[in-house]
């Protein structure tokens, strides 16, 4: 369990409760119902400066934005929050280019990524005035067309897709770690090879409508250190190097490296998914053995081993933002230099989702049943009000959020337990996790939520989707309302042939 105690946390413990900001969790429970998601706005903008702050110092020779991704949390109130503060922001989807152009980004900031991109989305990118990183040979000409008919000139960056050689320890995000970094980067979808950034490079260069204005790169969280960003930093910066140079001289004005920057707290923990499993699988070698023993005498055995396993969030804290962006300025600038790309005047981009958002959202849920066996083993399992289907961005990446039981904050850690969800899937949210003496009502706070769950979520189970609030200061407002049954089905369509009484309820839009 956290101790809070991170001293630009917008978190803090009062009498035994989790603070927010200047809002008590339960009482936000009590007004909101839960669960719930909580973001703070000073946590938020803070983060943003600290940013924007560390990478300006490291780079002074030429401008510098923070981009966020809004694939990491594109609720409108929280884009119009990094609006005000000056960002740009990166954006992936049509839907999410619409909510940041009612932020009121500055378009020239607004990089649209990813792959594919339909023409209707590459017309309206153009129509905005914002950046597209190319990301595919073939959008290359749905560019050029679009910006023909339009008028106007689209302003472009190739995605690169550099090897970081010198990286080759294993990466976070696959396989039990068994894949070393640079390859699970290189089987990453997103990227151009140099092959075929050669293939559009010198046509690019040749389009009256379209014009190359730098280069772009994100491999993400493989691996949080230091280490791994010079890596990667000295990677992007020699196949800079090589691409300008196969284009004869070109000279970038914008580069932009992209997200994966670790959440202070960390919660990517590849151990936690398999650690608990592993321990139980090399209980079956002996528990095979132990068959000799009869049954009572081996599930005395086995239980006190298994009393023995218990997962701990991750404890060691991430590199600072300070510490990121002085790896990252640092290297490029060296590395630039030796590739004769000339730094002066060039902007510096920079794309973070999980560590821009992470530490800035709290998920609050509600203790409902405890089941505590003890024969034929001894095993606790707290079933909460809240899923891991409200969690798959952090499956998906084998998160384990730290917590803490919001309304005792003070309590000794006294058992352990598996925290369920409510899901009829087993929805082990945390698996074997020490606890104090829990009971029916209290609150469990999982922290660093505040990057890609939220807007991850389904309705599995037709369950309707909880809120989302906004603290700041002492103040709390509704940014998301929860969901109702209703909008859980609006969506749903009964053929003409299905509809048995056709004067009954409706359900869908054809009833
Ligand atoms: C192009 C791009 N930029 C930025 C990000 C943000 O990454 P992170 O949330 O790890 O910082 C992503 C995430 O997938 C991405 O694809």
């Amino acid at each position: 369990m956290a101790r809070v105690s991170r001293i630009d946390d917008c978190l803090s413990t009062r009498n035994g409760c989790l603070f927010i900001e200047e809002c008590d969790t339960i009482d936000l429970i009590r007004r909101f119902g839960s669960p719930l998601f909580v973001y703070s706005e000073d946590q938020l903008r803070r983060n943003v400066r600290r940013f924007e702050k560390a990478f300006k110092r490291g780079w002074p020779d030429g401008p510098m934005k923070v981009l966020p991704a809004a694939k990491a949390n594109w609720i409108p109130a929280i884009q119009r929050i990094l609006a005000d503060e000056g960002c740009g922001c990166d954006i992936y989807s049509p839907g999410e280019l619409t909510v940041a152009l009612n932020a009121g980004f500055d378009p020239q900031f607004v990089s649209v990524n990813g792959v594919p991109k339909d023409e209707d989305h590459i017309f309206r990118s153009i129509q905005a005035g914002v950046r597209i990183t190319i990301d595919s040979v073939e959008e290359v000409d749905a560019i050029e067309k679009a910006a023909r008919e339009l008028g106007q000139v689209a302003k472009v960056r190739l995605r690169l897709k550099p090897a970081i050689s010198d990286f080759v320890d294993h990466s976070d995000f696959v396989a039990e770690g068994l894949v070393p970094t640079d390859i699970a980067a290189m089987v990453y979808k997103g990227g151009l090879s140099f092959e075929q950034i050669m293939a559009v490079g010198p046509r690019i260069l040749k389009m009256k409508e379209v014009e190359l204005v730098g280069f772009h790169e994100h491999h993400g969280r493989h691996d949080r250190s230091t280490r791994y960003w010079e890596a990667q930093m000295k990677a992007f910066a020699k196949e800079m190097g090589r691409v300008c140079q196969a284009l004869g001289g070109f000279q970038p004005q914008e580069i932009d490296i992209g997200g994966g920057f670790a959440i202070p707290r960390d919660p990517f923990n590849a151990v936690t998914d398999y650690s608990e499993p592993i321990q139980l699988g090399a209980l079956y070698a002996l528990s095979k053995a132990l068959k000799v023993l009869g049954s009572s005498r081996r599930y005395r055995a086995l239980s006190r081993l298994i009393d023995g396993i218990v997962t701990k969030p991750n404890q060691t804290p991430a590199p600072t933002i300070e510490e990121y962006a002085a790896a990252c300025t640092g290297t490029l600038r060296r590395e630039l230099a030796q590739e004769r790309i000339n730094t002066k005047g060039l902007m510096l981009q920079i794309e973070p989702g999980r560590a821009i958002h992470g530490d800035a959202g709290i998920h609050l849920t509600t203790v409902r049943n405890i089941k505590r066996m003890t024969v034929p083993i001894r095993w606790n399992v707290v079933v909460v009000d809240t899923t891991e289907f409200w969690f798959t961005g952090g499956r998906y990446e084998h998160h384990l959020h730290d917590y803490v039981f919001a309304n005792k904050t003070d309590s000794e850690l006294v058992d352990k337990a598996d925290i369920i969800g409510r899901s009829c899937y087993g929805d082990r949210l945390m698996p074997a996790v020490p606890i104090p003496n829990v009971e029916v009502g209290d609150t469990l706070a999982l922290l660093d939520t505040g990057a890609y769950q939220e807007v991850s979520m389904s309705n599995f189970n037709a369950m309707p989707r909880p809120a989302t609030i906004l603290v700041t200061g002492d103040q709390a407002s509704i940014i998301r309302r929860r969901e109702t049954e209703e909008d859980v089905l609006r969506r749903d369509v009964l053929p003409e042939h299905l509809i048995r009484d056709k004067t009954a309820g409706v359900i869908g839009e054809t009833i």
